[in-house]
């Protein structure tokens, strides 16, 4: 296959223009449903509609085939049976697309290998490039592009996520709109007869729109693991990538194969490989999403002793015991340290780390031990965690830290929050989120995602 470099993947995440093929009048219909998507979401390029017997839809004057659209088209989408895909994919070829963005399922997944080897080759001839087919779709939020069948609102942000499963990936859709997990790419990559997920990974490591890069993958096609890996350890040097990788287990490499016909491999090969090329393994989709939270938001930290403030003694000694666990060295504060810290919290509270505020602890006592680690050059990373008390509003907290945290966001501290309560403490971790802390319900979960940036740390240190 004669690839091309992946700068010239700008086109299909800034196309100037966009052709559905198979645009349905009906809705409910794929093709109908993708366009409105693309229409709603925002997209301000030109949008072309083709349909045989169609005059317009959804406002959009339709054509009966991409020959007749009068501009350039940089992406034709294709919603089409799959007995009509090679021939409409000629006709994008002699019309000039850059990019078939193929829907389309009923190829390689259920043994439909030769019409899969056909595309492939008309898309050679043509110097086109594929995504897909047997996917729905992908969004790039910079430019307000959701050219998916999936939900239509997408937050914005700093997430990239490519997905080798399809379903999953619309699903995940919508549950990072309820998780708040703002993206800047949703890529489906389906059966990779072309782009597949180290291209599309490195088009993304360039892109500024994006800090970190999360990935679902089943497998690799044959013979492709030494390039991964090699291609992988260059994008992990721009970026962290956290991959969630399934198919751990006997049973569930059978469900791979027949999934997206993949070979799942044996899992320390894979776990092998993503260690030599920086990535972070994730093992539910929670842990990938919990991890990239913090990736978007915080800095690579300068050294690794972490310091932990709480108003529970009980919460303090579970992050502790997760620390250790998880290679999160906790600082053993200097004498002068501690005096500063003693002045922060009643007779009674512990000024060693953990430092424990106690249950009596206010926004006062809070802030002025935030101010200290921030400041202090011996705490490299800092764990906030609370419990809901009465006498002390999370949501008082959340404000108060995030305002605190405006001062301090250039020092580059990481700073990771876990909050344990009932319903307000849910809306104090979406303001601490929303102000750029990432915060989570469990003190395990801050101390696991923190020891992930930790990690990324020393394999940036090992491999300058
Ligand atoms: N050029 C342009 N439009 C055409 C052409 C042509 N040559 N031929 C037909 N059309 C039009 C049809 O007239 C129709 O429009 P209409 O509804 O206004 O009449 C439209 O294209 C769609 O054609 P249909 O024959 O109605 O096809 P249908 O919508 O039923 O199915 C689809 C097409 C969606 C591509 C189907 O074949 C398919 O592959 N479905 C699965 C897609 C999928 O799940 N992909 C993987 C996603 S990941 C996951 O698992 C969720």
């Amino acid at each position: 296959m004669n690839k091309t470099g992946t700068s010239d993947l700008k086109y299909l995440f800034n196309p100037r223009s966009i052709a559905v093929i198979g645009a349905s009048r009906t809705p409910g219909k794929i093709g109908h449903d993708l366009l409105k998507n693309i229409v709603e979401y925002g997209f301000k390029g030109e949008i072309y509609p083709i349909n045989p017997v169609a005059d317009e839809i959804l406002g959009y004057k339709a054509y009966p085939s991409i020959k007749h659209v009068p501009g350039e088209v940089d992406v034709a989408i294709i919603v089409v049976p799959v007995d009509k895909v090679t021939s409409v994919a000629r006709e994008c070829g002699e019309k000039g697309v850059k990019f078939l963005v193929v829907i389309t399922s009923g190829f390689g997944e259920v043994g439909n290998v030769e019409a899969e080897e056909e595309l492939l080759k008309i898309a050679r001839e043509y110097n086109m490039r594929i995504l897909g087919p047997n996917i729905f779709g992908y969004t790039y939020t910079p430019v307000r592009l959701n050219a998916t069948f999936g939900p239509r609102d997408v937050l914005e942000g700093p997430i990239a996520f490519i997905s080798q499963s399809g379903a999953l990936g619309i699903a995940l859709m919508g549950w990072t709109i309820m998780e708040e997990i703002g993206l800047s790419a949703i890529v489906s990559v389906g059966n990779m007869i072309d782009l597949d997920v180290v291209d599309i990974s490195k088009y993304l490591a360039e892109d500024l729109n994006t800090r970190v890069i999360t990935i679902y993958l089943e497998g690799l096609k044959p013979n492709t693991g030494f390039k991964f890996i090699e291609e992988m350890k260059k994008v992990t040097k721009k970026k962290p990538v956290i991959v969630i990788k399934a198919g751990r287990t006997t049973k569930g490499m059978v469900a791979v194969a027949s999934h997206t016909g993949s070979l799942a491999g044996t899992d320390h090969l894979y776990n092998a490989a993503f260690k030599q090329a920086g990535i972070i393994r994730a093992y539910t989709i929670e842990e990938m999403f919990d991890y990239a939270r913090l990736f978007a938001t915080q800095s690579i930290p300068r050294g690794d002793r972490t310091l932990i403030i709480t108003n529970g003694g009980g919460v303090g000694v579970i992050a502790t015991d997760v620390a250790e666990e998880t290679n999160v060295p906790l600082l053993s504060p200097s004498s002068d340290l501690i005096s500063k810290l003693r002045e922060t919290m009643p007779w009674f509270g512990s000024p060693k780390n953990p430092v424990d505020l106690t249950g009596q602890a206010g926004v006062d006592n809070y802030v002025k031990a935030l101010k200290i680690a921030f400041e202090s050059k011996e705490v490299d990373n800092i764990v906030l965690l609370y419990c809901r008390t009465a006498i002390l509003d999370p949501r008082d907290l959340a404000k108060a830290v995030a305002e605190l945290y405006n001062d301090y966001r250039d020092t580059g501290k990481p700073i990771v929050a876990g909050f344990v309560g009932g319903l307000d403490v849910r809306e104090a971790i979406s303001i601490l989120n929303r102000s750029g802390i990432p915060a989570y319900p469990s003190p395990e979960r801050a101390v696991s995602s923190l020891s992930k940036l930790l990690e990324y740390r020393s394999y940036l240190l090992k491999n300058k």
